[in-house]
């Protein structure tokens, strides 16, 4: 079946799904594959923190009615080593600027009943997907819907937001683009429990055995994550390891760690990575398709939010005669994504325990960590990286 659309969007996650929107308020209309069902989509745990600027987009976009009502606004976060916790005031450091714990999987819904409320074109469970002709001015996009109809869609051009696994980055041809990659020799177990937080903010916990965070998804449900080996066999975490371990590295005389059911339990690898252009002709990449960060700073879906309010315009502007913000897409997106990169690697150095790492590798780190509670500039620093810097405006 031949169609045609203007945008072409590869990927329903968060950039995709936002972009679809973005693109719908400046009269473009879109088609959104995604190889996954929607109930899949909107059930997949990952991450909780927006920025400041990802809510402001958020709302200005007119996404934010659940956000405003259900969001959880953070003013700090805690940092714990050394047997201390110690609180980072980001409205005193920063001049008033705060983070909202909102789930991702609450991102997602809210996007795709929005798309599907204003008749948007999404397209679920598709298969066999493929672009082609990336550097002509009618690349096109082929898959199988979940009829089993094949369609070729002629677009103008193609966005390529189905993350780090997806098609499109592999389509651009070798050698065009440079990568950057670290693994961590360390993973991220995920928990979620039906129990409320211990906590009022988020708690980032140095210690011997490794890094755990405590985070939270409402007033009645945590979110907790552990440090674990690199491939580590989730099956070799039954729940009692799992709380036993919480507690131990939590662990402060006259503080409880409440525990309760766990929900959902999964193991996510560490990875920074950027691959740069983050276009190739008519094919421009966003969020995870082009950069991951390690979890640690709560960036990942932040970055990939900021990339479509940047590629939004810049595809208006390229379908309407202006190559001027398409051309400087990649560049403009990169600075944030360079700037992300280091926090959250800087944020996952300081505070995971490195197989292998020997006692000095340990004071180097409580050295940090000391400096960053105790000194205001130092303080700061983290405070304003992770809140986030201003989204560029169209
Ligand atoms: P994605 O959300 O990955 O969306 C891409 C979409 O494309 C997916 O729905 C996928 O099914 C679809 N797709 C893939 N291939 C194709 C194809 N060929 N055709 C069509 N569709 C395709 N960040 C944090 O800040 N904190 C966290 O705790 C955190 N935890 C994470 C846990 C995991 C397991 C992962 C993978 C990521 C985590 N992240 C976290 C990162 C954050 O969730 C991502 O940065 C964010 O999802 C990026 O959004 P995206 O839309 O770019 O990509
Ligand atoms: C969450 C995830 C993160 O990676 C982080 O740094 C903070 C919070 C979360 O899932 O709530």
């Amino acid at each position: 079946m031949g169609t045609r659309t203007q945008v072409g969007i590869v990927g329903g996650g968060p950039a995709g799904l936002l972009l679809s929107h973005l693109l719908a308020r400046r009269g473009i209309d879109s088609v959104l594959i995604e190889i996954r069902s929607r109930e899949y989509c909107e059930a997949r745990q990952r991450a909780g923190v927006l920025e400041d600027g990802s809510v402001a987009l958020l709302r200005e976009a007119g996404l934010a009615d659940r956000l405003d009502r259900q969001g959880l606004v953070h003013g700090g976060i805690y940092l714990q080593f050394d047997g201390q916790r110690r609180h980072i005031d980001f409205r005193e450091l920063t001049g008033g600027r705060t983070v909202t714990v909102y789930a991702q999987t609450e991102v997602v819904k809210d996007l795709i009943a929005r798309r599907l409320a204003d008749g948007g074109a999404l397209e679920f469970s598709v298969t066999d997907t493929a672009v082609d002709d990336l550097d002509t001015d009618r690349p096109v996009l082929r898959y199988t819907d979940a009829a089993g109809n094949r369609h070729e869609v002629a677009c103008d051009a193609i966005a390529g937001c189905d993350g780090f696994h997806g098609i499109c980055r592999p389509a651009i041809p070798p050698g065009l683009l440079t990568a950057w990659e670290r693994d961590y020799p360390y993973a991220w177990l995920g928990i979620l429990a039906d129990v409320p937080p211990s906590t009022d903010e988020l708690i980032y916990a140095h210690h011997q055995n490794g890094f755990a965070l405590h985070s939270l998804r409402s007033p009645t449900i945590s979110r907790l994550y552990l440090q674990v080996e690199h491939n580590e066999d989730i099956a070799a975490w039954p729940d009692e390891r799992i709380w036993a371990e919480l507690a131990r590295r939590f662990g402060l005389p006259g503080w409880t760690l409440q525990q309760g059911p766990i929900l959902d339990k999964s193991i996510t690898p560490m990875r920074s990575f950027v691959s740069a252009p983050m276009r190739f002709g008519r094919l421009f990449l966003a969020g995870d398709a082009a950069h991951i960060v390690p979890p640690t700073g709560a960036k990942g879906l932040n970055l990939a939010l900021a990339d479509v309010a940047v590629l939004a315009p810049a595809l208006d502007g390229l379908l309407h005669g202006n190559d001027k913000p398409a051309a400087e897409y990649s560049a403009t997106c990169l600075q944030r994504v360079w700037r992300s990169t280091h926090f959250s690697w800087w944020m996952t150095t300081m505070l995971h325990r490195r197989p292998g790492a020997d006692e000095m590798e340990m004071q180097l780190q409580l050295s940090q960590l000391r400096y960053t509670v105790s000194s205001r500039a130092a303080a700061t620093s983290l405070a304003e990286n992770y809140t986030g810097f201003p989204l560029t405006k169209e």
